[in-house]
């Protein structure tokens, strides 16, 4: 069988958490292909929120597997947290969690760089989750790292002790003040370490590509979003991982034209967390409603989000890269209220008109052009029929879906499970 993936089209935190968590009954194995502990992907079922951030968000359905794939990095100390957390909600994971071999190790020294480098740089930080994402993936593009196979190895602690040490003599160089007491860090890694081992390891790549012959439904899930990715996001404010469809390749050893479907998950306006360009964001009342009523708070670092209207360039790039076959339209129910929205359809740019994504979005090179339609006042978040939703949003949603050439298929009316609504 075929790969399907989902993934994010903004700057992350789309719900795409929300959305595999629904899909999960209709596939065999659930595969996150990139990122780590900088995700958070939040789901609410039978009245509970649930956070995972390495973890697989189809984890809570009995009969899925739920696989961390090779392009994943995985802090073992965070991934024990996660694990705790699910065994308080009495989830029998053994045998449903895989984890691959090839999948690189966040050591306490990465997070340590992470923070050593965010402060060496002052007022142009990239705004990093500070999870050690950007160091463990530089080691694993310089191939220096350690991955989860090692831990099965004898001197693998030789191993670990030289990268440690070489990130030592590395954080020094930066020269900012930073204190740690690695001692203490190390003793909750190894202890972490030794409950990560005690999972089910395995060569990803095979599982997969066995799982496709016996016809085994996959749903390749993504972190963060398009406009983070490494190559095709607003670098250098990116995460260091390709977030974009290509990811899904290549974190879990998926040939391309083994792909099928692609879900693209987009919020109804838009969001950011972390500094960077954001040419629709609003500094005005708008943008403070959007953050209070859809209370746009990081879930792993609890910032506040930057709140913006819909950005169709920017939609319509993100689109492109992944190939996407089918929307999903989030949190459309936080905009219930708003007298007027704005999508915008076009830049200006050097004094022209364009509408794609030129190499630099920074604010003094684009202005928005934006396009007004009328809101609605309905609350949405107990409908549950496509039928009910109001006059002004069908407009809104026929509006992308002609300008995208692509069908919305679920708008999501609220956080909960059953707060979606299929078209
Ligand atoms: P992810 O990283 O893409 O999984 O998204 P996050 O979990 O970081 O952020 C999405 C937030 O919006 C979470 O708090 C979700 O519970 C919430 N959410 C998801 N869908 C909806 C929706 O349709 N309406 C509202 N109001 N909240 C939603
Ligand atoms: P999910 O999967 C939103 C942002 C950070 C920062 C930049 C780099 O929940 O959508 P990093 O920690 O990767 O070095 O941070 O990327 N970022 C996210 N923003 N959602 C995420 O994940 C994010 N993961 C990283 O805020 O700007
Ligand atoms: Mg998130």
């Amino acid at each position: 069988m075929a790969v399907d993936l989902l993934l994010g089209l903004q700057w992350g935190d789309e719900g795409k958490g929300k959305i595999v968590d629904v899909l999960t009954s209709k596939y065999n194995i659930i595969a996150r292909f990139q990122g780590g502990p900088n995700a958070g992907h939040t789901l609410v079922f039978n009245g509970k929120k649930h956070v995972l951030h390495t973890i697989p968000s189809g984890i809570f359905h009995e009969d899925a597997i739920n696989l961390v794939g090779n392009g994943v990095v995985i802090d073992p100390v965070i991934f024990k947290k996660e694990l705790d957390k699910l065994d308080e909600q009495n989830v029998d994971y053994k045998k449903t969690l895989f984890i691959s071999r090839k999948a690189h190790i966040i050591l306490p020294t990465h997070r340590l760089l992470d923070a050593a480098s965010e402060a060496s740089k002052g007022k142009a930080k990239i705004g990093s989750t500070l999870k050690g994402i950007g160091p463990t993936y530089m080691d694993k593009t310089g191939r220096n790292g350690i991955r989860v196979g090692d831990l099965e190895l004898a001197d693998w602690k030789d191993k670990y002790r030289a990268l440690a040490d070489k990130h030592e003599a590395m954080i020094e160089f930066y020269n900012v003040e930073l204190e740690y007491n690695l001692k203490e860090l190390e003793t909750e890694f190894f202890e972490a370490v030794s409950v990560l081992k005690s999972l089910k390891l395995i060569d990803s790549e095979e599982y997969i590509f066995q799982a496709q012959k016996e016809n085994k439904t996959i749903l390749a899930e993504g972190a963060q979003g398009s406009l983070l990715d490494i190559d095709f996001g607003t670098y250098p404010f990116v995460t260091s991982s390709n977030t974009t469809a290509a990811g899904a390749c290549t974190g879990l050893g998926v040939a391309p034209n083994q792909i099928k479907d692609v879900f693209g998950i987009f919020k109804a306006y838009t969001t950011r967390v972390g500094s960077g360009p954001f040419p629709t964001e609003l500094f005005d009342e708008n943008g403070e409603t959007m953050a209070r009523v859809g209370h746009e708070f990081g879930a792993t670092t609890g910032r506040p989000r930057r709140c913006g209207w819909l950005d169709l360039v920017a939609l319509k790039y993100a689109c492109q890269v992944n190939g996407v076959t089918q929307l999903m339209m989030m949190k459309a129910d936080v905009l219930s209220g708003f007298e007027t929205l704005k999508v915008c359809t076009a830049y200006n740019y050097q004094g022209d008109t364009i509408t794609h994504l030129p190499y630099n979005i920074e604010e003094e090179n684009v202005t928005p052009v934006y396009t007004d339609f009328k809101g609605w006042k309905a609350d949405l978040t107990e409908m549950f029929e496509a039928s009910q939703l109001p006059a002004e949003l069908n407009d809104y949603i026929a509006f992308l879906e002609k300008e995208l050439e692509i069908p919305i298929t679920i708008v999501s009316v609220g956080p909960d499970r059953k707060q979606t609504i299929f078209r």
